[in-house]
Parts: C-alpha cells; sequence; structure tokens
C-alpha cells in the first residue's frame, strides 16, 4: 500500500493502551462527543464491551486482550500458580460480556495460551507477557486492516454506489476497519465513489458511527434507514455491498449485525456483489457452519425504545436478536488480508487458513 496517510488515521482510536493504562473511546456518546474513558477494573471494562461502549468484534478482541491487563495488574503479588489459576478465571469472565464474535475469545485465550508456554517463572514477569501479547494483538489487528483495505480497493471502481449495514469500521478496530478498509484505501488513491450506510437498528451504528467516520474521512456518504435498501438498490444505486462480520464459520456462513442477511438477499434479488471483509481472528475453523454459532439476544428496551423515548406498549412481547447468519452461497467473497476468499469456502477457507485460524 502507498505511505499516504489514510484520512482513517486520524479517526480516534476505539481502543488505546498509555502507560500501562487501558481508555476506550465511549462510543455510546457518538457523534456527540468523543469521550476516551479510563478502565480502572475487570469489571469496568466487561462493561464497557457488555453496554457497546466498545464494540465492533476486532475492537473488542483487542479490549478483552488489554482487559485481562487491567484484571491482572494488582495481582503481582501472587504466587505463580495462584496468577495463573487467577488470570484464567479472569479470562473466563471477560469472555462471557458478549458471546458472538468470535475475536473476544480467541484474544483472550491466545493472551492465555501465550503465557502459560512463555516459561515465566514469577507473577511479575507473567504479567509483562501478557502486556506484551496484548500489544501484539493490537498492532497485529492494524496490519489485518490494511491487508484487506489493500486487497478490497481493488473492487471499488470509480463511480460505484456501495451499500454497508452496521459499523465495521475504523470505531471497530485499530485501524482502518474491515468493510471500511478497501473504502479508505480506494480514497486515499483518488477514487470516487458513493457509499450508502444502512443506520441499523435498534442500535444505529450506521447512523452513529459509520456515516460519521465516513463523513469526516472525506468520503461521500448518504445515510438510509434499513427498509430503504431495498427501494435505493431498486433505483440503481447500489453496485457492490461490503459489510463486515463477527464470526465466519468454516463453511463461509457469515454472522454479522442483525438485518445483514436481509442486506444479503436483497442483493442477490438485484444481482449485487454481497462482499464480506474478514481478519483471520474473525474465522472461527472450529465452528462446522452458521448453524451452530451462538447469537447474543440483548435487554427488551432496546426494541421498544427509540433512545429515551418509549415508542411501544408496555407488556409488549419483544425479541431482540443482535447478529444474524447469512448463508454462505450468498457471499460473492471474503475479503480478507490473505486475499478474497471465494466458493468453495471449505476448502478454501482450509487453504488458506491451514485449519486453525491462531
Ligand atoms: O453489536 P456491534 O456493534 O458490536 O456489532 C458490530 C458488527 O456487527 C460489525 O459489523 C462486526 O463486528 C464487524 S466489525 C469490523
Amino acid at each position: 500500500m502507498s505511505e499516504t496517510t489514510l484520512i482513517a488515521d486520524t479517526l480516534p482510536r476505539a481502543v488505546e493502551w498509555e502507560n500501562g493504562e487501558l481508555f476506550l473511546l465511549d462510543q455510546t456518546q457518538l457523534p456527540q462527543a468523543t469521550v476516551m474513558e479510563k478502565q480502572e477494573t475487570a469489571e469496568q471494562v466487561w462493561d464497557s464491551i457488555r453496554v457497546l461502549k466498545v464494540r465492533g468484534a476486532p475492537a473488542i478482541g483487542v479490549a478483552g486482550a488489554y482487559g485481562l491487563c487491567v484484571a491482572m495488574k494488582d495481582k503481582t503479588n501472587l504466587s505463580l500458580d495462584e496468577f495463573i489459576a487467577e488470570m484464567d478465571k479472569q479470562a473466563a469472565y471477560l469472555d462471557s460480556s458478549r458471546p458472538t464474535a468470535v475475536n473476544l475469545g480467541w484474544g483472550l485465550r491466545r493472551m492465555v495460551r501465550v503465557a502459560k508456554a512463555s516459561g515465566a517463572d514469577s507473577a511479575e514477569s507473567l504479567f509483562k507477557v501478557l502486556v506484551d501479547e496484548a500489544v501484539a494483538i493490537h498492532e497485529e489487528d492494524k496490519k489485518l486492516c490494511r491487508g484487506m483495505g489493500d486487497n478490497g480497493a481493488p473492487l471499488i471502481r470509480e463511480g460505484m454506489g456501495i451499500l454497508t449495514h452496521c459499523n465495521a469500521g475504523s470505531l471497530a478496530t485499530s485501524e482502518l476497519g474491515t468493510a471500511t478498509a478497501p473504502m479508505y484505501v480506494a480514497h486515499s488513491k483518488g477514487v470516487n465513489f458513493r457509499v450508502y450506510a444502512d443506520e441499523t437498528r435498534p442500535l444505529l451504528q450506521g447512523a452513529r458511527l459509520t456515516s460519521w467516520e465516513l463523513q469526516k474521512s472525506g468520503i461521500d456518504v448518504t445515510l438510509i434507514t434499513d427498509n430503504m435498501a431495498a427501494h435505493i438498490m431498486s433505483q440503481g444505486l447500489i453496485d457492490m455491498v461490503i459489510v463486515g462480520t463477527d464470526r465466519v464459520a468454516a463453511n463461509g456462513d457469515v454472522a454479522n449485525k442483525i438485518g445483514t442477511m436481509g442486506v444479503a438477499i436483497l442483493a442477490k434479488h438485484f444481482g449485487i456483489p454481497f462482499y464480506v471483509a474478514c481478519p483471520s481472528s474473525t474465522i472461527d475453523m472450529e465452528m462446522p457452519s452458521g448453524a451452530g454459532i451462538p447469537i447474543e439476544e440483548r435487554e427488551d428496551d432496546e426494541v421498544t425504545n427509540f433512545g429515551a423515548r418509549r415508542t411501544a406498549p408496555e407488556g409488549i412481547k419483544v425479541r431482540n436478536p443482535a447478529f444474524d447468519v447469512t448463508p454462505n452461497e450468498m457471499v460473492a467473497g471474503l475479503i480478507t488480508e490473505k486475499g478474497i476468499v471465494t466458493a468453495p469456502y471449505t476448502e478454501n477457507l482450509k487453504k488458506l487458513f491451514g485449519g486453525h485460524n491462531d
């Protein structure tokens, strides 16, 4: 990739580790306020992930890894065995904050595995291993974004219209985003294109986050409500869909923000290619198909209320699944840091990622 500074480099970071302290951008306050919140305890990190102060699969993977450092920083006076037992407990606790994005468990398992294999002979030196590994996961995530950007950018041609859903942007990762990485790279090369951002009910990640970061970056972005996508497609305004993902199964089924499968079905109807940007940290080679991916169910009030205002009758029955699974046959390609993977996914993912994603 060219050395040009991409505008996304100048956006506020979702996760920062500075002088041994963890700061998370409170995304629930965007776009009105940009507030970095210091994380003092494991419970605070758990809550920040749960309430979506930090969100997006890669960002919660990085936040979870640093969260384990926050959890263990005042435990270095323990014996080595006690430290390891506590580390296992805290990793499982942090992993329980959200179930669907595989990056969270992936990052935490990697932290624990590397720490145990390090041969460190004291709690203090084991803690240093944890910090180094969290920093490594963070730095790698930036490279994964760049790789997806370089591999996906050639798909974007002058004058195209691109639809995206939820926020798979800079705010959901350590740098350029996943779905937005090809957009940022193409934009830096002077390619002109239009992005349509679905608002993404119920929590409005598209309206609050994607439209904010693309607008700030000088990319031509238009906000639509979710139920406008079919109409906009029928008008010939969309040439390609690019979304992110929380977990891709070994057969290429894709879990992503609720509503994504509907977008894929519409894209198929209108003959529009549906791409998924996906770093290797989001591929779960242990999960044979999307049927086994745990789908997070969230609180009713996210559906019964619009912001602070109640919009549904008291006592109404509600469902609030936060993700859905798009069948692999609807996916034109998975844009990864190693290249664009196409069908047959089981075979081709295995070839590229060798049976596991560690
Ligand atoms: O509930 P969220 O906001 O964490 O959901 C995020 C998404 O669905 C993103 O599309 C996905 O995590 C990919 S982020 C690069």
